[in-house]
């Protein structure tokens, strides 16, 4: 067949926007930091590729953002302007660029962690036609990698599973990676994806303001080193300021009193030497339960602070193993070999779900296990075994594996101290007794593992529709859309947000979800012309009360204290989502656009543009694509034809105990 030939009146509109973009897409690029909001908001901005940001300073800041309305749709379409096209053609420019033509998109993020690099990455994948900027308060980035450099501090997940899906590492030293390593791997991730064009370290964000006339965000960036403030003005705004990045001292009195050293864990000044000291140590959670084994061997001697019970153990096929230069080389070199290692790590830890719901087998089969390993491991020490082992269930807290810890806490230069550190003094630390004795303890250093504030009250003002400041209102309770979203917060979003999936296995499957589901919104923003994307009050609210009632029937609500429960006991849980992680992943796939309020920059249909799809002005494509021999990958998939397509499902035959004694497979089948 002779190749379809297009007639010369169509080629020329298709040329003209095709060359404009090219030659956009080709220009440098500076950031742009506007003061004025654009005089007509249908006029789109001049398209520019990504740079990385120069910033500009202010003199000084402008007042608070004052309520805006919403921008009115034009009333009635203005008469079509007509201009004589180049070539002698008619073109309507009141229509715009052909169907889904990406218009520029400036993304301000705050925030350099595992999030934000997520982010970065998978914007400059996906996207063309934007500006991103990522802010970083700290020197470095990789946020709780680098800040996080206690001794024994490493991962709780199998390392192999703490990495980006598409991003294996087969070097892992060790199934517990530690904090150095796992801080070159997210370094080494930024710099082979050329993502440092993108990011500004000792940039902190502190004040980000929104304005509904303009529909944009002007976010206040000080540069810690020379004290001095920039604004920017983006149109998208991404939380990834993590969860657990603002550490807290414990509230005891006289604690700014201690002489000696007073080190927290998640500020840790490694240069301090603990060679032939006596150390002080406060709390049992995550990060205690790493220190302890850490200096337990350089101390002369550590007195541990507990106030808890808690649950120390690896989790079945999860204890601490290095991998030998032959597992490392068949990893990298063996095809397959590493692929399945991964896959095999993954499954398990998404198999254990049905253990964090009330009444399940695998908690009662767990919990039993568990017990009878700390009993083994304290079997020379009864006391401990009474103090240790909580009466709440398996998961509650965070899990830890806990490597040595229960051996530690019976070497000879360890002392546990059971209960509330009353005071601190100049010289140590003083502890109370349940029959009200107080006894000092004299110490040299003394390490507070006492945990975050986890309020997810922001740090700096954000302020939203109608200036309403995020601090305020999520200072008594956070209430989020989807872990995503927040209230009258228009065009923002937020990673790792009050409820999401934080407390079953890695968070780095989270955050990838999370980060699709962000892309989603930008997409439709660059494409649909939109001015913004609000989450609904009313959804925020139903979203709430639904996963409070699934809260009932999970063993986080049971009686420990957590900081799932803003370090309560009998508190809402606020840090965690209602349901597995992989339930979140498909949560999240579908994004529901009834759950928000969207506001167009004009007729809500401007997006159709002049009539052209960019198929038909893109040379090089298919203009005949959907003709095709059968009917496999058709266009639309249901729900469940695309879960079954992405999980092979069919394809699997999942592994059942040979002694069946926890009864998984029973388990699955009665929750499913
Ligand atoms: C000690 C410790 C161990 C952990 N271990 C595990 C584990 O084994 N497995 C697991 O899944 N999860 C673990 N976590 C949870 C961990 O926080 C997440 O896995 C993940 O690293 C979160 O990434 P993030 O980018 O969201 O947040 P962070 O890593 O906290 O990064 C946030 C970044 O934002 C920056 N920032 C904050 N405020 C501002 C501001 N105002 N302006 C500019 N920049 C700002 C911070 O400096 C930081 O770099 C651990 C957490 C801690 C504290
Ligand atoms: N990879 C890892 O293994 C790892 C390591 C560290 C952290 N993390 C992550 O970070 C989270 C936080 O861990 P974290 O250990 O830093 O904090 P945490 O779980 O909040 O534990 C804080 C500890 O300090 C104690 N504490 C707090 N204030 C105290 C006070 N005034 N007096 C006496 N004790 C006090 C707490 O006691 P109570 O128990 O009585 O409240 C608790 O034992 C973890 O849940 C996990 O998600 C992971």
């Amino acid at each position: 067949m002779a190749p379809y030939v297009l007639s010369e009146p169509y080629v020329a509109p298709t040329m003209d926007v095709v060359t404009k973009r090219d030659l956009k897409n080709q220009q440098p690029t500076v950031f742009e930091i506007e003061t004025q909001p654009a005089a007509d908001p249908v006029a789109e901005p001049v398209h520019e590729p990504t740079s990385k940001a120069v910033a500009q300073s202010v003199p000084e800041i402008a007042p608070e953002t004052t309520e805006a309305p919403i921008p009115p749709a034009p009333a009635t379409a203005s008469p079509p302007k007509r201009r004589n096209g180049e070539l002698g053609y008619f073109r309507n420019e009141e229509l715009g660029e052909p169907i889904h033509t990406e218009r520029h998109m400036r993304i301000v993020v705050c925030g350099a962690g595992a999030s934000g690099l997520c982010f970065a990455y998978k914007l400059q994948r996906s996207f063309r036609n934007f500006t991103l900027n990522v802010f970083e308060k700290n020197p470095d980035i990789s946020g709780t990698w680098f800040e996080n450099r206690y001794p024994g501090c490493a991962c709780d997940v199998p390392s192999h599973t703490y990495t980006f899906s598409w991003e294996p590492k087969p070097d892992w030293t060790a199934v517990y990676a530690g904090s150095a390593e796992i801080q070159t791997y997210f370094k080494g991730f930024a710099t082979k994806h050329n993502l440092w064009q993108y990011i500004t370290v000792n940039q902190q964000v502190t004040r980000a303001a929104w304005d509904d006339s303009t529909g944009e965000w002007t976010v206040d960036v000080l540069d810690t080193a020379t004290n001095t403030t920039t604004r920017h003005v983006c149109d998208i705004f991404i939380n990834a300021s993590g969860i657990l990045n603002n550490w807290r001292w414990p509230d005891i009195p006289g604690l700014k009193e201690f002489q000696g050293t007073l080190l927290h864990s998640a500020n840790y000044d490694t240069s301090v030497d603990l060679t032939g000291k006596r150390v002080g140590l406060i709390g049992n959670g995550s990060s205690g339960i790493q220190i302890l084994p850490a200096i337990q061997p350089v101390a002369a001697h550590v007195t541990t602070f507990i106030r808890s019970s808690t649950w120390v153990t690896p989790l079945r096929g999860f204890g601490q193993h290095v991998y030998s230069p032959e597992e490392r080389n068949a990893f990298e070199n063996e095809p397959g070999t590493l692929l399945a290692w991964r896959k095999q790590a993954e499954t398990n830890v998404n198999l254990i779900f049905p253990m964090f719901l009330k009444g399940s087998k695998m908690q009662e089969v767990t919990r039993k296990a568990v017990t009878k390993q700390m009993q083994q491991k304290l079997q020379d020490a009864p006391e401990l075994q009474e103090k240790l082992i909580p009466d709440w269930a398996f998961g509650c807290r965070r899990m830890t594996p806990g490597e040595g810890y229960l051996e530690a806490l019976q070497k000879d230069n360890v002392a546990v101290v059971v209960g509330n550190v009353a005071r601190i003094t100049t010289t140590g630390c003083v502890s109370q007794t349940a029959g009200g004795l107080e006894q000092e303890h004299a110490l040299d250093v003394l390490i507070c593992a006492t945990g975050f504030d986890v309020s997810f009250r922001p740090r700096f003002p954000i302020l939203g529709r109608h200036g309403q400041n995020l601090q305020d209102l999520w200072a008594r309770e956070a209430h989020s859309y989807m872990g995503t979203g927040a209230p009258e917060q228009p065009n923002y979003l937020h990673f790792l947000g009050p409820n999401c999936p934080i407390g079953a296995g890695p968070l780095v499957g989270a955050i990838e979800a999370q980060a699709d589901y962000m892309l989603h919104w930008c997409d439709r923003w660059q494409t649909d012309r939109m001015h913004s994307f609000t989450p609904r009050r009313d959804a925020i609210a139903d979203f709430a009360a639904r996963t409070d009632v699934f809260m009932r029937d999970a063993i986080w609500a049971a009686g420990c204290r957590s900081w799932y429960k803003s370090h309560t006991v009998n508190g809402r849980v606020s840090a965690l989502w209602p349901g597995s992680s992989m339930h979140f992943f498909e949560a999240l796939a579908h994004p529901r656009h009834e759950d928000f309020d969207v506001v167009y920059r004009g007729n809500r249909f401007d997006w159709l543009g002049n009539g052209f799809s960019q198929t038909e002005c893109d040379r090089t494509a298919d203009l005949a694509y959907y003709i095709r021999e059968s009917d496999a990958g058709a266009p639309f998939l249901s729900k469940g034809r695309i879960r079954e397509q992405l999980t092979k499902s069919g394809t699997c035959q999942r592994e059942v105990e040979d002694d069946n004694d926890d009864g998984e497979e029973k388990e699955w089948k009665a929750w499913c």
